[in-house]
């Protein structure tokens, strides 16, 4: 959408009524914020933005993947779509074969929790083309029960952690091949109820208390926006781009499934899944300057902490990054 207010109420105006949306919650993370955020929020990408460049999208076969597969196909990128089942990677590329014409969709399965075939997959990858332009680490779940991989980790920290850390680390010759790419990490706003801290061992894996599926997730959450800043620092001398984002509240199957009361009552200004995808397919088309923390939501960057927290040290995401390479490493390389 294109801006259609003088610059005046971009820059002034807009900044105040965006920041109470924000600090609101509930008025900006449902389509009213989008909406409302539409009337100034920058513009949107040149129609052919992607025309030529190749992306990968994980957990594309619902919700607000399929329709960032869409979106993405929509813009001339050749899109790679992953899921960890090859009927509903089918299924979801001919919807979006479908919708889009001449849409380019190459079929990929992986199961982003399970290291090995990350391993295995982005070889695979690395080995059929030359270059990436985006890779959106979008696959989530929230499980009620603990549960383990196949190497033994917790299933929302191998899929919102370790998996998308070792796929950004082993793709990453692919996006330095590309000039100018971009990665996004696909977090939550519920990760601001998740302090940044020192994780044990035991609290990195969900083995420090009685299984709280919504607790680990926004705990997985956190994590991730804190991966992205410290990638993004990693990466600042090369042309990748790292960052995370939240989509809002949107209804998708997974929110439906996870949180069905929470559903129930918001429903009726949920966010469409096209609009939960918005944000992160505008950075991976549009590649914005970003400042420290590298968290952002409906086209702006957002503080990574509210209140009296004060922002993540650097440090502490750098020793992270570090902490979730051993990890990883150790499942894989034995
Ligand atoms: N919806 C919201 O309001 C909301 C709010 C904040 C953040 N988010 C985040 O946005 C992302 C998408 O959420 P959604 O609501 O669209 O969820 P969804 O409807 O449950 O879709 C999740 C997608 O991830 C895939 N997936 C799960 N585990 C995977 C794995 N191990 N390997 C590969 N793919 C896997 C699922 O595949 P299957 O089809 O095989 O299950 C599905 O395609 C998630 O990261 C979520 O945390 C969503």
């Amino acid at each position: 959408m294109v801006n259609p207010l003088p610059v005046i109420l971009t820059d002034s105006l807009g900044a105040v009524v965006d920041t109470v949306l924000d600090r609101s919650v509930v008025l900006g993370y449902t389509k009213i914020g989008s909406r409302l955020r539409g009337l100034w929020w920058p513009a949107d990408p040149a129609p052919d933005a992607m025309a030529g460049k190749r992306v990968v999208v994980t957990g594309a076969t619902a919700g607000i993947g399929a329709a960032m597969a869409a979106s993405f196909a929509r813009l001339g990128a050749t899109v790679h779509l992953l899921g960890r089942d090859p009927g509903r990677v089918a299924r979801s590329a001919a919807t979006v074969r479908a919708g889009v014409a001449g849409a380019d969709v190459v079929e990929e399965v992986c199961d982003v929790a399970d290291l090995a075939a990350v391993r295995s997959w982005t070889a695979s990858l690395s080995a059929r083309v030359d270059a990436l332009d985006g890779l959106v680490h979008n696959a989530g779940v929230m499980p009620k029960q603990r549960a383990e991989t196949a190497q033994g980790h917790e299933v929302q920290l191998a899929c919102h952690v370790l998996g998308p850390h070792l796929m950004t680390d082993t793709l990453s010759g692919l996006l330095r091949a590309a000039d100018e790419s971009a990665v996004v990490f696909m977090s939550s706003g519920g990760m601001y109820s998740a302090p940044v801290k020192h994780w044990t061992l035991d609290e990195l894996e969900s083995r420090d208390g009685p299984y709280n599926g919504v607790r680990v997730y926004a705990r997985t959450k956190r994590m991730q926006v804190l991966l992205a800043d410290a990638w993004a620092n990693r990466l600042s001398d090369s042309g990748i781009r790292v960052y995370s984002t939240h989509p809002g509240w949107v209804e998708t199957p997974g929110v439906a499934e996870a949180l069905p009361v929470f559903r129930r009552v918001t429903r009726p200004l949920l966010r469409d899944a096209a609009d939960g995808a918005d944000t992160a397919v505008w950075l991976v088309a549009t590649r914005p300057e970003s400042g420290p923390g590298h968290f952002w939501h409906d086209r702006a960057q957002r503080p990574t902490t509210f209140g009296w927290e004060r922002g993540v040290d650097p440090q502490r995401a750098a020793a992270f990054l570090d902490e979730v390479s051993a990890l990883a490493l150790r499942s894989t390389v034995e």
